[in-house]
């Protein structure tokens, strides 16, 4: 049972594929929102993270990190790091439970995995877990352009259940930084997993640009 205000607790699984900072956005958020994070990095993960983000995390701490960043971050939520190679971690086992887990970014690599039921270590087994246990899965792939391998175990992990968010960010909204692009990729994953956020703005559709669709 969670003790943070909003008695959640997720699984976030950071892996080797570029758009660290969709990871780092979405944890900042999550931690805002109050939930409890299980936290695991992929090795490779571990490298994007420090050299897309500056972030070592055999050496910082996330929550300073993300201080000296964007400033005081208020954290309601807790965060527990999880080794990769510990599959008799708590999250490796179905009999724990957690609301949700997010794969961001997510490689080809882990993705194949997920999609042939590998569970070769924490981020494949809690994504197994996930599965299994009918609990939303939300992967965030990020290669380009995709073979047919790729595009079919993307297929597969859909037909799982997972939710898949390429990351894909929209240009709608004017982003202004590269957070506004990576917040536009997290919000849409925190309400998959039904995370209060206030990262991206609900489309309100403007009759008055209807006319160009008429040629006007
Ligand atoms: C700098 C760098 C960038 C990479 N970018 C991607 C990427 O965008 N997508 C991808 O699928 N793999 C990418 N890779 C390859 C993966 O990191 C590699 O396949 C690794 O085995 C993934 O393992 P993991 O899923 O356990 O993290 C990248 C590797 C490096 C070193």
């Amino acid at each position: 049972m969670s003790a943070t205000p909003s008695g959640k607790r997720i699984v976030v699984a950071v892996t080797g594929a570029s758009g660290a900072l969709y990871a780092v956005r979405l944890l900042k958020a999550t931690l805002e929102a109050g939930v409890d994070v299980e936290l695991v990095v992929s090795d490779y993960g571990k490298r994007l993270l420090i050299e897309e983000c500056d972030l070592n995390l055999k050496t910082q701490d996330l929550g300073s990190w993300l201080d000296e960043r964007y400033g005081p971050v208020k954290r309601r939520g807790t965060l527990t790091l999880n080794s990769a190679h510990d599959l008799g971690a708590g999250i490796a086992s179905g009999s724990q439970r957690w609301d949700g887990m997010a794969v961001v970014p997510c490689s080809m690599k882990t993705l194949s995995s997920i999609a042939c039921g590998a569970s070769a270590n924490l981020i494949e087994r809690a994504a197994d877990v996930t599965l299994k246990e009918r609990r939303p899965l939300v992967l965030v792939p990020r290669e380009t352009p995709l073979n047919v391998i790729q595009l079919e175990n993307l297929v597969r992990v859909a037909r799982a259940g997972a939710a898949v968010v390429p990351a894909m960010p929209a240009f709608y909204d004017a982003p202004q930084s590269f957070e506004d692009l990576a917040d536009f990729i997290a919000g849409r994953v925190l309400s998959l997993l039904d995370v209060p956020h206030d990262l991206v703005r609900p489309w309100k559709g403007d009759p008055s640009d209807s006319g160009c669709l008429a040629g006007e």
